[in-house]
């Protein structure tokens, strides 16, 4: 029964670190998407350019709010981010502001010595209703895209299946937030959270074998078709799911590495691979907490 046991102040606490976790995850996406559609599609690029500029104003926000309640963790930033960041603006010319990272990052060295405070309540339903509305208006982009990738009427530089993957993260934040109080004293939440990123890991290890070179880097290849099968096979809440993230987790790591050093020929925006990375960390951490 220890869920019970939680204070309003350590729910509001994880809630404020899912929000770090689901909007970084939610402004990437929008970062992808912008490098992923043609010049040709001027209006729409800049379209998805404001969710960038608007996920990024509401991470701040929500450092804003949980100054001193914070706790960032390796689901929220990584060792990597900021150096995956610099190069990823770096080659696609798209900007990134690594100011919010760097931010971020230094919320981790700072004590918790925020006391707590009624307002918060308040502050944090306010910022989950902002976050709603936005998450609807990018899930509408979502799905003018994919009608136009249905139509030929575009052409992503990415599969179809990929925005779909991108969607469906979207779509299961915004039907968490309305429960998010609850969340970690529902259980059918909590499991439909674990199955739901279940499905997702397998989908990781399907596009990092997607993206790499298939006439170069065959090892690579094979172990993520292996990670395929695993995740194909494994039900998910038992140790052996465990073991088999961890594992996977190790691997992006090494092509996270790998693709910063240059050492691997892909297809692989570099801060995809620590994107998926901190996705990975985040699967573990509902798994570990929860079991
Ligand atoms: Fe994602
Ligand atoms: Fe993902």
């Amino acid at each position: 029964m220890r869920d019970v046991m939680f204070t309003n102040e350590t729910y509001h606490k994880k809630i404020l670190n899912l929000n770090m976790f689901y909007l970084r995850i939610q402004k990437e996406h929008a970062y992808f998407l912008q490098t992923l559609i043609p010049p040709k599609q001027a209006d729409l690029i800049k379209s998805i350019t404001h969710f960038h500029e608007e996920y990024q104003y509401l991470i701040q926000e929500t450092m804003n709010i949980g100054a001193g309640i914070l706790e960032v963790s390796d689901y929220m930033v990584t060792n990597y981010t900021l150096s995956m960041e610099k190069l990823t603006a770096f080659l696609t010319g798209h900007p990134i502001d690594t100011d919010l990272t760097i931010l971020e990052l230094n919320l981790a060295t700072q004590p918790v010595i925020k006391e707590w405070d009624k307002n918060l309540k308040e502050a944090v339903t306010q910022l989950n209703q902002k976050i709603t509305s936005l998450n609807r208006e990018f899930i509408k982009l979502h799905n003018d895209v994919l009608e136009m990738v249905s139509a030929c009427g575009i052409l992503l530089n990415t599969y179809p299946s990929f925005l779909l993957h991108m969607k469906e993260e979207l779509i299961h934040y915004n039907e968490l937030l309305p429960n998010i109080i609850s969340y970690f004293e529902n259980d059918n939440l909590k499991f439909k959270s674990i199955e739901f990123w279940n499905n997702m890991m397998l989908d990781h290890a399907i596009f990092t074998h997607s993206f790499l070179d298939p006439k170069n880097e065959i090892e690579l290849l094979s172990r993520a078709a292996t990670f395929i099968n695993s995740f194909e096979q494994l039900s998910n809440r038992n140790n052996l799911t465990i073991k088999l993230t961890e594992d996977f987790r190790d691997f992006i790591v090494q092509i996270t590495e790998g693709i910063f050093n240059c050492e691997i020929s892909s297809m692989m925006n570099p801060l995809y691979c620590d994107h998926i990375l901190r996705e990975v960390n985040f699967y573990l951490y509902l798994l570990k907490y929860s079991l």
